[in-house]
């Protein structure tokens, strides 16, 4: 256990070292929403030295600076992660200020919903350079030093379009059940080596991201397909990065784990079923 005793005044006092000082995180789209959070979190809560990594360079400034006032420790790292070839010549630059990460949060992701048929191929490569490559980059760097020091842990954000399907989210959807796939693969890969490797798949949470997608109406209908009946906030997301990242999850490798209100598990799903009339009788 990380942490040290003393004795007050009032008896013996476990004073408990935050579970990742010492170690180094690097989240992406860290400047907004659940990466943000994460990156708070990680940087504040446990102590972690933060990169926050996104092309938002106003962005990513601003959440180093609320760590900085919380007195945590945070460099901005700003890079557009879907220019994957420079992202490829240039990874090993990126993590120079505290050198290379303990723990890799890869959340930066796009999404563009239009109808399949006719899906412009573009938009099509610059999500799964996005979503699925610049993740699988990081991770390979991040890996050399995590192997080596026998200890790191990875957590990729997926999304439970990545196990259904969802109306427009052709390459969504398909980037987002590759990085599924691609958790699995490096997972059996680092297992013996004490490197974890999973996924959280969130249904809608309430971020800037939605916020740009949905109105009021889109809202209340999604939210209606969801048996918790609500989006999640950024921290019950952030929670469960945090969890996958702990020595609590340390024998939890190659998982996937919805944090979605229910969405996954519901099939035939039928609010207030039995407390109808018809329903009643039968
Ligand atoms: N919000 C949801 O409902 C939801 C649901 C399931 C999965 N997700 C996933 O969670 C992750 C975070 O989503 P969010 O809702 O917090 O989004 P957000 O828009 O609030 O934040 C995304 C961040 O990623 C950054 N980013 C975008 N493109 C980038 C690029 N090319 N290079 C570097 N940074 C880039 C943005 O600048 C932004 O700061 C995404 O992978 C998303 O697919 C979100």
């Amino acid at each position: 256990m990380r942490g040290s005793s003393l004795v007050s005044h009032i008896g013996p006092v476990t004073v408990k070292t935050p579970e990742h000082s010492g170690r180094v995180a690097f989240v992406t789209g860290a400047a907004s929403g659940i990466g943000q959070q994460t990156a708070r979190q990680l940087a504040i809560d446990e102590g972690a030295s933060v990169y926050v990594a996104d092309r938002d360079a106003e962005g990513a400034a601003r959440v180093v600076g609320e760590i900085s006032d919380a007195g945590g420790r945070a460099h901005a790292v700003v890079v557009d992660l879907a220019d994957t070839a420079a992202l490829s010549r240039d990874i090993a630059s990126l993590t120079d200020t505290f050198g290379p990460p303990d723990i890799l949060v890869n959340n930066a992701g796009m999404v563009v919903t239009l109808p399949a048929s006719g899906y412009p191929l573009d938009i099509w490569n610059t999500t799964m350079a996005l979503n699925v490559t610049a993740p699988m980059l990081l991770i390979q760097h991040a890996l050399q030093h995590m192997q080596a020091k026998g200890w790191g842990r990875i957590v990729n954000i997926a999304s439970i379009s990545g196990v259904r399907a969802g109306t427009g989210r052709l390459a969504y959807g398909s980037s987002k059940a590759a990085l599924i796939a691609l958790t699995r693969q490096f997972a059996i890969e680092a297992a013996e080596t004490g490197v974890t490797v999973n996924a959280v798949a969130p249904g809608p949470v309430d971020t800037p991201m939605v916020r740009r997608l949905q109105g009021d109406s889109d809202r209340a209908l999604y939210a209606d397909m969801i048996p918790m009946r609500r989006y999640a906030a950024p921290k019950e997301i952030a929670d469960s990065v945090l969890f996958l990242a702990s020595e609590r999850a340390a024998y939890v490798t190659g998982h996937t784990l919805a944090v979605d209100g229910g969405f996954l598990a519901a099939g035939v799903f039928v609010r207030n079923l039995f407390v109808r009339p018809s329903a009643a009788k039968a």
